[in-house]
């Protein structure tokens, strides 16, 4: 639970009977410190591209989400270019007023793109090619050189870098001494234990749910700024957002996958519209 200035904010009822085990911080923080939700459009992309059409356009999507409150605006530039463009995160500088935060590989032509663009953020991630998502976090003890490479690039460039990583203590400890400021804790693990517990409780999800709470207070002892994300959902998502160490979360998929559903009547209803029938009984 957080407390803030204006009002005690419960978790959804049941939650702590539900994770006695798990350590449940009380903080008093003010509202500005209320966990902040980076929505992640990537999915608009990919259903235009799914036609190579000009619809749906991410730049709406990014407008409609801050409009709802979202506290910033996430979007992946893969390699392959396989949903969003240059041209998308182009227009998205121009448009976002929050936040803009760019997912992309360490490489070379990412960082020099990254540069040329000046999001407010860039979040470094693994990228594999043949992989749907991605699939876990940045191995920073094993990619030392390059990842160390393009924080000094980018910072330098006046873009605040962020490290996905997995929250493991080491790759913790390796992101600091890098001198990482920023870490996304990487929750797939958590959150692909979730459904396997429909009452969000048991073994499987409290390890992974300790170990983002861990990872979490090690990074802040740390004086890194904590963010978190992948695979959180509306069911499973406030034992993350309760975690007082962590400060914002990037959703996606969850979000996306919403909107498809609770806009589908009215889009229906537009289209007979649209074809001169009116509102239907
Ligand atoms: N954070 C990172 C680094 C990601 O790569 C993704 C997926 O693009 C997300 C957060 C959001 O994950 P999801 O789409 O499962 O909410």
């Amino acid at each position: 639970m957080k407390i803030s200035g204006s009002g005690i904010h419960l978790p959804a009822p049941g939650l702590f009977v539900l994770a006695p085990a798990l350590r449940v911080e009380y903080s008093l923080i003010s509202e500005a410190e209320m966990t902040k939700l980076g929505v992640n459009i990537d999915h608009i992309a990919t259903i235009r591209q799914a036609r190579r059409a000009l619809e749906p356009d991410p730049v709406a999507a990014a407008v409609l989400a801050e409009l709802a409150g979202a506290d910033g605006i996430t979007v992946h530039l893969r390699q392959d270019r396989r949903h969003i463009h240059d041209e998308d995160v182009r227009r998205l500088r121009a448009t976002v007023t929050t936040r803009l935060n760019l997912e992309m590989a360490a490489t070379d032509e990412l960082v020099q793109v990254a540069i040329d663009l000046h999001p407010d953020q860039a979040t470094l991630v693994p990228e594999k090619r043949n992989e749907i998502t991605t699939e876990g976090g940045l191995n920073v003890t094993a990619n030392t050189a390059p990842v160390a490479a393009a924080i000094k690039v980018l910072t330098q460039a006046g873009i605040q870098v962020s490290l996905f990583i997995d929250p493991d203590i080491e790759q913790i400890d390796a992101a600091a001494d890098l001198g990482a400021l920023m870490v996304e804790l990487n929750t797939r693990a958590y959150s692909e234990a979730a459904p396997k517990s429909p009452d969000l409780t048991g073994e499987a999800l409290d390890k992974e749910l300790t170990r983002v709470i861990q990872a979490s207070e090690r990074a802040r002892r740390k004086d890194i700024k904590v963010l978190a994300g992948h695979g959180l959902t509306y069911r499973n998502v406030r034992l993350i957002s309760d975690i007082p160490e962590i400060e914002e979360l990037n959703i996606g998929h969850n979000i996306i996958a919403r909107a498809s559903l609770v806009g589908l009547e009215r889009a229906v209803r537009e289209m007979l519209q649209a074809m001169g029938r009116g509102i239907e009984a």
